[in-house]
C-alpha cells in the first residue's frame, strides 16, 4: 500500500486526531515516499488544514487531517507540485561562507566538497556568500579546489554580508541563478543571520538548505560548539597572557574589550582560561553591579594586576568600564586593550578543524537522507540536525556554572 511519511525535520510537523488520510492514499499518485521535507508551513498557508505542533526532529509521521477532502486537494497539489520538487534527486550541490569569517571556514569547505564528490554529487563553489549566488560569482569544484586549506584561515569563497539578499527582489536573482547553475541545495556556512537568511530562501523558493555553524561568536543553538569559536577562544588567551605582563609589571587593571556580538561565550570562557580576574557579559544583566562587585572586592594585595574580559558592545564596552573606573576610582592605573579582527583569522585550532570536518560530512549525509533546513550541530559528542528556526534563536543560554567558578577562582 502507497504510504505518505512526513518527515518532521523543522520542528512544526502538522498533525490532528481527527481525519485519518489513509484510506485515501491508494487512490493517489504517491508511491512509498519515504522521506518527505517538512510541509506544515505551505499546509498552514493553504488554509490551516492542519494543526502545527511542535516534534522533534526526525520523527517521522502519518499526517492526519482535520479535513480529509481539504487534505486531498493538498495532497494533489502536493503530488503535482511540491513532490517532484523535493523528492527530485540531488545532483549538484552549492556552497558558499557567508557573514564574518571564522577559522575553520575552509576545513568545512573542504569536508563538503569532498563528502560531496565522494557521494557522487557535482559540487560548486558560490564566492562572496549570497552576494555571489547574486551576481552569479559560482564556479566548478573538484577535490583540487579544496586541496591544502584545512589549515587555512579565512575563506577561500570569500565572504560578505549581502544586503541585496535582504530583499525579495535579490532573493528571486539568487534563486534564477541558482537554477540556470542547476544547484539543487545549497549548503551554508556562516552564523545567526547567514542561516536567517538560509530559511527564508529555502521557504519562499522551496530549495534545500543544509546549514553548518560558521561563527566565532558560539550564539547558535542546538550545537555545542560552532565553526572557529574555539580557535578564537585560543587567539584571546594568547593575547591576554601577553596583556597579563604588561599589567603585572605595571601594577594596572587592563579592561580587554573581546567579540561576540550579543553572546559573552568568548568573553567569559577566556575569562576563565587566562585567569582573569572578572568577565563582564550581555547575558549577566547585573553588568554594573559586576564591576562595582569586582571593584568593591578590592585587588588583592598579593595581587600586582587585574584584567577584566568585556563582551564588546556599542553603550557599555571596555573604553566605557574604564572610564568609570578611571573618574571613580583615581588611584587605579587603568587601561584598555580591544582585541578587535585579530580573533577572527589565524589558523584552525585542532578542535575546529575536526568539528568542521564532521559538519561537512554530516551536511552531506543529512541531505542524502532527505533533511531540509536544518543546521548540523554536535551535541554530546553526536552529530545532529537543528531545524533552522531552533538554530537561529538568539538565546542559547551561558552556563551558571561558567560564571561561578569564574567568580570562585577569581578571589
Ligand atoms: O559575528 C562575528 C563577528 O566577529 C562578531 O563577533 C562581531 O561583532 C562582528 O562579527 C564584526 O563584524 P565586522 O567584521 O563586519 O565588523
Amino acid at each position: 500500500m502507497n504510504r505518505l511519511v512526513l518527515l518532521c525535520v523543522s520542528g512544526e510537523a502538522a498533525t490532528s486526531p481527527a481525519g485519518d488520510l489513509r484510506p485515501h492514499l491508494p487512490a493517489l499518485p504517491v508511491k512509498e515516499t519515504g522521506w518527505l521535507r517538512p510541509v506544515s508551513l505551505t499546509v498552514l498557508k493553504l488554509g490551516n488544514v492542519l494543526h502545527g505542533s511542535a516534534t522533534h526532529p526526525g520523527e517521522a509521521h502519518e499526517l492526519k487531517f482535520r479535513d480529509p477532502p481539504l487534505c486531498i486537494t493538498f495532497l494533489y497539489y502536493l503530488c503535482g507540485v511540491k513532490i517532484q520538487n523535493q523528492m527530485g534527486k540531488i545532483n549538484c550541490i552549492g556552497i558558499l561562507t557567508s557573514g564574518g569569517d571564522a577559522p575553520g571556514m575552509n576545513a568545512a569547505i573542504r569536508a563538503v566538497t569532498r563528502a560531496g564528490i565522494a557521494s557522487g554529487l557535482k559540487v560548486k563553489g558560490i564566492y562572496r556568500g549570497y552576494e555571489g549566488l547574486i551576481n552569479n560569482e559560482i564556479k566548478d569544484f573538484t577535490t583540487e579546489n579544496v586541496s591544502n586549506i584545512i589549515q587555512r584561515g579565512g575563506t577561500i569563497l570569500k565572504t560578505a554580508r549581502s544586503k541585496e539578499f535582504m530583499t525579495p527582489e535579490g532573493r528571486k536573482k539568487a534563486y534564477d541563478n541558482m537554477v540556470e547553475q542547476g544547484i539543487d541545495a545549497l549548503i551554508v556556512i556562516g552564523g545567526n543571520g547567514s542561516l536567517a537568511g538560509a530559511r527564508i530562501f529555502a521557504e519562499e523558493f522551496d530549495v534545500p538548505c543544509i546549514g553548518l555553524p560558521g561563527t566565532i561568536d558560539n550564539d547558535l543553538n542546538g550545537t555545542d560548539s560552532t565553526i572557529g569559536y574555539d580557535t578564537t577562544l585560543n587567539t584571546i588567551v594568547e593575547c591576554a597572557d601577553k596583556i597579563r605582563d604588561t599589567a603585572t609589571s605595571h601594577e594596572r587593571i587592563f579592561f580587554i574589550e573581546v567579540m561576540g556580538r550579543d553572546a559573552g561565550f568568548l568573553a567569559q570562557n577566556s575569562a576563565i582560561a587566562s585567569g582573569a580576574e572578572a568577565a563582564i557579559i550581555p547575558e549577566d544583566s547585573t553588568n554594573a553591579d559586576q564591576l562595582e562587585q569586582f571593584i568593591s572586592r578590592g585587588i588583592r594585595k598579593s595581587k600586582s594586576s587585574s584584567m577584566v574580559i568585556v563582551s564588546e558592545s556599542p553603550k557599555c564596552g571596555a573604553m566605557y568600564y574604564a572610564d568609570r573606573v578611571k573618574n571613580e576610582y583615581p588611584e587605579f592605573d587603568v587601561r584598555v586593550s580591544i582585541l578587535g579582527h585579530l580573533q577572527r583569522g589565524g589558523s584552525p585550532s585542532a578542535s575546529d578543524r575536526i568539528l568542521a570536518s564532521r559538519l561537512g560530512v554530516g551536511a552531506i549525509n543529512a541531505l542524502q537522507e532527505g533533511q531540509r533546513n536544518v543546521m548540523i550541530g554536535i551535541r554530546n559528542d553526536e552529530v545532529v540536525y537543528v531545524p533552522f528556526c531552533n538554530a537561529i534563536k538568539s538565546d542559547k543560554p551561558i552556563k551558571k556554572e561558567l560564571i561561578n567558578v569564574l567568580g570562585i577562582l577569581s578571589i
